[in-house]
């Protein structure tokens, strides 16, 4: 355990550091799916690094061990039959709800004597994803999105694609203000206006907070079509209202307001397949435009952007947040999101590590 004097400095990240926060992920919910996707046939993830199948069953989301109790096949290959057991591909045993073996179809008999169940994690369906914990408790509860059942908004779950990066490195990139300017010219900002502007951070219960200051805006020239917004003006400003939050460790949630007042959000988490791999699920929320037109101009934006980032991400090495900051120039005023992010990793490490 660390003491508080070490946790004060932001140069204590040791080369343990990062194999222990991927430890530490475990301790939290993590989408791995839509739920528009989990429909019929029972889905396979590979949830840092455990192999989990998802499946509904009489009305529930359910998530087991991808583990056939007998030979150790996966059951995401398998089926689920009238709505209640999920049936192994190889020979047919079939599970309930509940991960207890039903059915031996070798041997009738033998199924409610050999008591054989599969591990069950908890779930849950918001948001419009499915979400997995792999431990009974999980550290903190689930995010909060309260747009997500405003009428005024329409979403649009933007195609979930895989990375070769760390969790904790996209997030420090999707909340990272002085790249919106340059890597996202025209998009998120504009190369001739690279200052980043005020901006405070502070902790909240599960949540790293971040407020832009009042009346300062990112000068955006928008190409309207990319941002779909037909009704925007050509030449408009964005700001990141008062709530831009990251709910620990994961789930960041970016609140963009126009200057006319229009709303537009992102609701993201890189879920940790490896230490070195993601997929990236986002719910994008927007409260002006043709709701018709979401998949076009909400996904396809969404995803035009994403692509600007990910051969940056990717190329950043050690792929992992540096043990050691002093390895990287974190620059005050500009970074200060990225160092108190760390800084909180590594107390729930800390807290967590078993
Ligand atoms: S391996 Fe699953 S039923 Fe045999
Ligand atoms: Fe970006």
């Amino acid at each position: 355990m660390k003491t508080s004097e070490q946790l004060s400095t932001v140069n204590n990240l040791n080369i343990e550091a990062e194999a222990r926060i991927y430890r530490t992920l475990r301790h939290f919910w993590h989408p791995v799916a839509y739920a528009q996707d989990l429909v019929g046939a029972p889905i396979g993830f590979t949830l840092c690094g455990q192999d989990i199948v998802i499946a509904r069953m009489e009305g529930d989301v359910v998530a087991f061990d991808d583990l056939c109790a007998h030979r150790g096949t996966k059951l995401s290959l398998g089926q689920i039959l009238d709505d209640c057991l999920l049936e192994c591909p190889y020979h047919g045993w079939r599970y309930d709800k509940n991960g207890n073996c039903a059915i031996v179809p070798a041997r009738p008999d033998l199924a409610a004597g050999i008591k054989k169940r599969i591990r069950k994690y908890p779930t849950e369906e918001r948001f419009g994803m499915i979400w997995v914990s792999l431990v009974d408790e999980p550290h903190f509860p689930l995010p909060d999105y309260p747009q997500w059942n405003e009428s005024e908004y329409h979403h649009v779950a933007v195609p979930a694609v895989d990375w070769a990066c760390s969790a904790p490195r996209r997030v420090e990139n999707y909340t990272d203000y002085s790249h919106f300017p340059i890597l996202h010219d025209k998009t998120l900002g504009d190369r001739n206006l690279p200052e980043v502007p005020p901006h405070e951070v502070w902790r909240e219960e599960n949540r790293l907070e971040n407020r832009q200051g009042e009346g300062s805006w990112i000068h955006v020239p928008v190409d309207t079509a990319a941002w779909g917004g037909k009704d925007l003006p050509t030449e408009s400003h964005i700001r990141f209202s008062g709530d831009w939050r990251v709910f620990m460790p994961l789930t960041c949630v970016l609140n963009l307001l126009f200057e006319d007042g229009k709303r537009y959000h992102l609701f993201f988490h890189p879920t940790p397949i490896s230490p070195k791999k993601i997929r990236n699920f986002t719910i994008a929320s927007r409260d002006f435009g043709n709701p018709d037109d979401r998949d076009k101009e909400l996904g396809e934006f969404v995803t035009m952007v994403y692509e600007q980032d990910r051969p940056v991400v990717e190329s950043q090495r050690p792929e992992e947040l540096p043990e050691n900051l002093s390895e990287e120039m974190h620059i005050g005023g500009i970074d200060t999101f990225s160092i108190d992010y760390r800084r909180w990793l590594l107390a729930l490490a800390d807290e967590l590590e078993e």
